[in-house]
């Protein structure tokens, strides 16, 4: 439904920017985009921790796939592999990069974090003090995240990197989540003077918490 309400065309260039284990990105590369995409928790996008081989028995195939991390997907449909970086989603505003950014995503296609409501996380800058974290990987240290995004300035910032990077045109499709009862500012869908609002459609979780599929278009 994501890929389908960015309308992906083969050939287009798409980001998600919080890709995670990448189901986003493999519905959008069956549509024939060009997929790269980011997430600053370098263990879910190499799959650390995934129990494939014991939790999914009776899948064809499965005991002969060695690593599961991002590209196991890709590998499993015979589809283009993205390009994947480890990057706290602020990096896209780089100060030397940013300014000189130019608009080359024909969409911007993600779920945004919303497991704790108002805090998303964020990679410590290197000022900030790092605490060690066993992952249990044969792939040297993690450091983990020390600092802390707010809710709305999470959304403000994808909204202003979608209307930098989004050729005119192009579509950012996302996830939203509202709480009835949080207060109505809380809940307002986040705007952007260069991106047009086009739709959105609900889906209830719970008595009063629902997650919104919004579509906007830049001009
Ligand atoms: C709702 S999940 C997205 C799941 C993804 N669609 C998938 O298929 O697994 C949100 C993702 O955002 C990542 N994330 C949280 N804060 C972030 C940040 N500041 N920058 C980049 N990624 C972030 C989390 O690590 C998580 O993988």
């Amino acid at each position: 439904m994501m890929a389908n309400q960015a309308e992906i065309q083969p050939g287009h260039l798409v980001l998600d920017p919080f890709v995670g284990t990448g189901s986003i990105a493999v519905a959008c590369t069956v549509f024939g985009a060009m997929m790269q995409g980011s997430d600053l928790d370098i263990r879910v996008v190499k799959g650390y921790a995934v129990g494939g081989k014991t939790k999914n028995k009776g899948i064809p195939g499965l005991d002969k796939i060695d690593k599961f991390n991002i590209f196991t997907n890709f590998l499993h449909y015979g589809i283009p592999e993205p390009d994947i970086a480890c990057m706290d989603v602020s990096m896209l505003q780089h100060k030397q990069l940013y300014s000189e950014a130019k608009p080359v995503f024909d969409a911007i296609v993600c779920d945004p974090p919303y497991g704790v409501r108002a805090r998303s996380q964020k990679i410590g800058m290197k000022s900030t003090k790092k605490v060690k974290e066993n992952t249990n990987t044969d792939e040297g240290e993690h450091f983990a995240m020390k600092e802390h995004f707010d809710f709305v300035e999470l959304h403000d910032l994808l909204l202003e990197v979608a209307s930098k990077l989004l050729v005119p045109g192009g579509k950012l499709v996302y996830l939203f989540h509202t709480d009835d009862e949080k207060p109505a500012e809380e809940n307002k869908f986040p705007e952007h003077e260069d991106l047009v609002f086009l739709r959105s459609s609900r889906d209830g979780l719970t008595k009063h918490r629902a997650r919104h599929l919004i579509t906007m278009q830049k001009k």
